[in-house]
């Protein structure tokens, strides 16, 4: 389902090390590892352009080449495979490429994901943007995670967080709201705390890499000090800018896989191979 062109920009923060799953990150992006055929990253893409965002900033580090490259035209394959049935396999990708533009900036240091978000200011600007970490990866059938939040915050014109009810010992993987639910599945958030240990959490919902924010977020992050492993956390201005104004807090329809972990991985993975084998009409063995 596609949107009326209501926010354009889409932010990745792509700049980690994806540490846990050395050795294959060693010289690759995280956001390159395929899940099946597909890069964790274009999944990413392809959720923000549901939405209708189409303006595309990725945050980038050190050795983070292949990203670019890959929303880029490959004009040898192009030639090499053109007019013969493997040109299909390359459908998506350039749809993605023909729709969307794609800039980039560079994070210097890991200082957390608020610092890694305020570094996209000189690709924001003054505009609300989406931002997405591509190693949730989310898929709903009818309608994308970001086309949800997007619908939120075209109601209420604030900034909006993806939420899932977690496993209480899973909560100091997350930030985590506390808040009322004020329609079926929108929650207005009251507090917020980054990774808290289990008997501190205010609930067991805990926010998933999908955000809607409003620019004012940035300045709020540059007066926000260093907090959870002296990192910028972003949950702590969102905290901050549900204390000044209003955030909210949607749990999503749809299926979240931690595509940060090597379960959750290979979870994704055996799911999309299922589902691709059944769309052929095949069963798994
Ligand atoms: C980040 C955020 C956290 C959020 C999580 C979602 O943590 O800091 O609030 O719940 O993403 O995946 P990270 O997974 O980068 O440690």
């Amino acid at each position: 389902m596609s949107h009326p062109s209501t926010i354009k920009k889409c932010i990745f923060p792509a700049a980690g090390y994806g540490t846990r799953f050395l050795p294959a990150t060693k010289a690759m992006p995280k956001e390159m590892l395929p899940v099946v055929d597909k890069p964790l990253i274009q999944y990413g893409v392809e959720e923000a352009m549901a939405a209708g965002m189409t303006d595309i900033g990725i945050i980038t580090g050190r050795g983070k080449r292949a990203v670019a490259d890959h929303f880029d035209i490959s004009y040898e394959l192009e030639h090499q495979i053109s007019g013969t049935p493997k040109e299909d396999l390359l459908k998506d990708i350039r749809r993605v490429i023909d729709e969307c533009t794609f800039s980039y900036t560079r994070q210097i240091e890991m200082l957390g994901l608020g610092h890694a978000i305020l570094t996209a200011q000189t690709l924001v600007g003054e505009q609300p943007f989406g931002v997405i970490l591509a190693d949730d990866l989310c898929i709903d059938d009818n309608d994308g995670v970001m086309s949800q939040l997007l619908r939120i915050y075209v109601k209420y014109r604030c900034s909006v967080v993806a939420i899932e009810e977690v496993d209480p010992n899973e909560v100091d993987k997350y930030g985590v709201i506390d808040g009322k639910e004020i329609e079926a599945g929108v929650f207005k958030v009251d507090g917020m705390v980054e990774k808290p240990a289990v008997d501190d959490a205010p609930s067991h919902l805990a926010i998933i890499g999908r955000y809607i924010l409003t620019p004012e977020i940035f300045d709020i992050l540059r007066r926000t000090p260093p907090g959870k492993n002296g990192e910028l956390q972003i949950t702590d201005a969102l905290q901050v800018q549900a204390r000044e104004n209003m955030v909210l807090a949607c749990r999503f329809d749809g299926r979240r896989f931690d595509c940060g972990s090597v379960d959750g991985f290979v979870e994704a993975t055996n799911f999309f191979y299922d589902r691709r084998r059944a769309a052929a009409g095949e069963v798994r063995p």
